[in-house]
């Protein structure tokens, strides 16, 4: 389906969505929102796309935040209702998501646009990006699980800082913070991004969404992670691809997942 806001296409196995706001940087009104949530929940049992690549328009920004414009006027409710929305149906659905996603964070990614970022399983940044979350400026707190993701990501102390101070950082600075995994040129951005999708494409699917779950279990104070991951672990035997994983070590070969 055609998308207003994103772009969306599929190579070789890869799903390369692309928000498409460049002249407001990308921000993130509702109706974007709405539209990745349609786009994750389209692929999300689509076996032909194994990792999710997402990305901003443009060479200035991966997303400037939630769209300022369009909540400049809320109430309580409403604000309520906007950080609830969000992160029901895009930031936990992205976080929980069974394959891969990728944030290629190609600019500025501030506020709403670092908690998608963060909401994905792995960051790579490129050179001129710059990262914040910078809401306390505007008199609110990030809602898309930004005062949770940043603290698991970078601990307290360091997001207690960036939050408290609103200040951005660049992505040399993230790097050392931990809060992306890599750092890249701009033009080498995408290119290192699809490496590590073409790395993870060689492995289980279904393992691999199985370690998605443990790991996010352990952040999940209503379920315990050991347990998560000693239930996985042991699901993963009556897969075709364990026996495909363990049959072709044996054989020498390559599994075929
Ligand atoms: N919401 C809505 N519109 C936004 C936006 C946001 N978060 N971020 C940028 N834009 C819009 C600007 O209003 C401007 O639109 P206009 O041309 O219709 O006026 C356009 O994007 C270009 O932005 P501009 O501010 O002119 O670019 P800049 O290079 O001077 O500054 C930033 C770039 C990122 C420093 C600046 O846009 C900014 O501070 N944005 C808000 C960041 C923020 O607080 N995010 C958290 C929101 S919770």
């Amino acid at each position: 389906m055609k998308r207003k806001n994103i772009l969306f296409k599929i190579e070789n196995g890869i799903g390369l969505i692309t928000i498409n706001r460049p002249d407001q940087l990308n921000a993130l009104n509702n109706k974007t929102i709405e539209e990745l949530h349609q786009q994750f929940e389209e692929i999300k049992n689509d076996k032909n796309i194994k990792v999710i690549i997402i990305t901003g328009e443009g060479d200035k920004a991966f997303v400037a935040g939630a769209d300022i414009k369009e909540f400049a006027n809320f109430s309580k409710e409403q604000g309520k209702k906007l950080a609830k929305n969000g992160q029901d149906k895009l930031f936990n659905l992205i976080e929980n998501f069974s394959k891969p996603v990728i944030a290629a964070i190609n600019g500025f990614a501030l506020g709403g646009g670092l908690e998608l970022a963060m909401a994905c399983h792995i960051r790579i940044a490129s050179e001129n990006a710059k990262m914040g979350l910078p809401e306390v400026s505007l008199g609110v707190i990030p809602g898309y699980g930004g005062t949770q993701r940043l603290a698991q990501l970078i601990g307290k102390g360091k997001a207690f800082e960036l939050i408290t101070t609103a200040q951005m950082i660049s992505s040399k600075e993230a790097l050392e913070y931990g809060l992306i995994n890599h750092l890249e040129s701009q033009e080498n951005l995408i290119q290192k991004c699809l490496e590590i999708s073409r790395q993870i494409m060689k492995n289980s699917p279904n393992a691999i969404a199985a370690a998605i779950k443990s790991i996010n279990a352990g952040y999940n104070k209503e379920l315990n992670g050991y347990n998560e991951e000693i239930e996985s672990f042991g699901n993963c035997f009556e897969s075709d691809e364990f026996s495909e994983g363990t049959q072709a070590f044996l054989e020498k070969r390559r599994p075929n997942f």
